[in-house]
């Protein structure tokens, strides 16, 4: 889908630099010219930028969960987690200081 007609900048553009490193809006607009002419798009553009960042913040997540390697002395038992694909896992921890 085009999202931006005046320099034909579209959903999949958006997402690959997002992929690629693209972290906010101002970034984009310089990589791509898009909300930058006639501004028509910016909404859009906003809209398809922020789920951009989501579905890559989740990917990142889940694939730093996958790399995630056990303490050396844990003081509770670890479970391993399978990821599956659709299922999400959370992990909360704390490790305490001496
Ligand atoms: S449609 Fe994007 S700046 Fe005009």
């Amino acid at each position: 889908m085009i999202v931006c007609v005046c320099n034909r900048v579209s959903d999949r553009d958006i997402n690959r630099l997002v992929s690629e490193g693209v972290s906010s809006f101002e970034e984009l607009q310089l990589a791509t010219g898009a909300a930058t002419c006639c501004g028509r798009c910016e909404s859009c553009a906003r809209d398809t930028f922020e789920q951009a960042q989501h579905l890559h913040g989740r990917i990142h997540a889940q694939l730093h969960l996958d790399t995630v390697h056990p303490l050396p002395a844990p003081s509770i038992p670890l479970v391993p987690v399978v990821a599956r694909p659709g299922h999400h896992e959370v992990a909360e921890a704390s490790l305490a200081t001496a």
